[in-house]
């Protein structure tokens, strides 16, 4: 039976709303889940609305995971959950924000008009 109980503070909506929204969720986890699992198993049981980016899920080879997690970029498929504090996760900064944790990444020239 799990014991741990991580609780993620997401930044939700798009660069449109004139002030940065945030929802809490909270889950339980075995040791070693990963914030990517999280933010999964949230999509698939809580809120399928949820915005997030990833290719190869564990590997730190795409780097399409990196978000902002409590202020520092990392990559939430090889960051571990806590359970001892809110995990504050939000968007890459300094790159548009498309919706929740989900930025414009490709180069300027690759992205369709
Ligand atoms: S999902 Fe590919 S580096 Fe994290």
């Amino acid at each position: 039976m799990t014991k741990h109980t991580a609780r993620l503070r997401v930044r939700r909506g798009t660069a449109d709303e004139p002030q940065p929204r945030y929802e809490e969720f909270a889950l339980p986890f075995e040791p070693g889940t990963t914030v990517l699992d999280a933010l999964i198993a949230i999509r698939r049981q809580q809120d399928p609305s949820l915005a997030i980016r990833y290719s190869c899920i564990n590997a730190n080879v795409c780097k399409e995971c990196l978000i902002a997690i409590d202020g520092v970029i990392d990559y939430a498929c090889t960051t571990r959950l806590r359970d001892d504090k809110v995990m504050t996760l939000e968007p890459l900064p300094g790159k548009p924000l498309l919706r929740d944790l989900v930025t414009e990444i490709r180069p300027p020239r690759e992205r369709l008009k």
